[in-house]
């Protein structure tokens, strides 16, 4: 009973995490625009980063990171205490994903998970957090594109991971996440296939 209870309780607690959309929270805490008003309409970091307030972008980029980085850790740092090992602290990060992308605060309208598969990945394995953030950024500086940067390191994250440290859940999480983080890109990758995709730094118009 308590195999499977466990996993579920924490994945439900992952969920609730990852279902407080911090680029919401962080622009009405700050008396700005709702990020869901203006530019791609998207509750994420590079949405609120076009309302030109760089402090509003990086809180939310940190807190979105942060609900999907501390779950994941504390599984691993205390599951093994009720019996919750690494396809636990997995599934943990899917579920903190999940909420983000749909919210249960927010009347399931979320983000495109990209700040939070960060912070999963970074717990689920250092090392290859390290290497997505590095694709992410390099990407990023070439391009500008935000979308593009995050669509190319969600494909490489799960190849990275095969390669480095053979086949798990983490595997199957990286990759479910990469799927669903590219489909909540479309509208992105259609700007960009037809050049109307903005780059970082370009601002947008908003609402007073
Ligand atoms: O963090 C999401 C990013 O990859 C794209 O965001 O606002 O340009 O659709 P946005």
């Amino acid at each position: 009973m308590q195999d499977t209870l466990f996993p579920l309780l924490a994945a439900l607690v992952g969920y609730l995490v990852g279902s407080l959309s911090f680029a919401v929270i962080v622009s009405r805490a700050m008396g700005l625009s709702d990020p869901r008003s203006y530019g791609s309409g998207n509750p994420g970091a590079t949405n609120v980063l076009r309302s030109g307030n760089k402090a509003a972008a990086i809180l939310t980029l940190v807190f979105d990171a942060l609900k999907g980085y501390v779950p994941v850790l504390l599984v691993l740092q205390f599951g093994a205490r009720f019996s919750l090992g690494e396809g636990t602290a997995a599934l943990v990060g899917l579920a903190a994903f999940l909420g983000h992308l749909w919210p249960v605060f927010f009347r399931f309208e979320g983000g495109k998970g990209v700040a939070t598969a960060a912070g999963v990945i970074l717990a689920l394995n250092p090392v290859l957090g390290a290497a997505t953030l590095l694709t992410w950024l390099a990407i990023a500086y070439f391009t500008r594109y935000s979308s593009l940067a995050a669509i190319v390191s969600a494909a490489f994250a799960p190849i990275y991971e095969m390669f480095g440290w053979g086949t798990g859940p983490n595997v199957g999480v990286l990759v479910l996440m990469g799927l669903l983080l590219v489909w909540r890109h479309s509208a992105n990758i259609k700007k960009l296939m037809n050049g109307t995709e903005s780059r970082l730094g370009q601002k947008a118009a908003v609402a007073p």
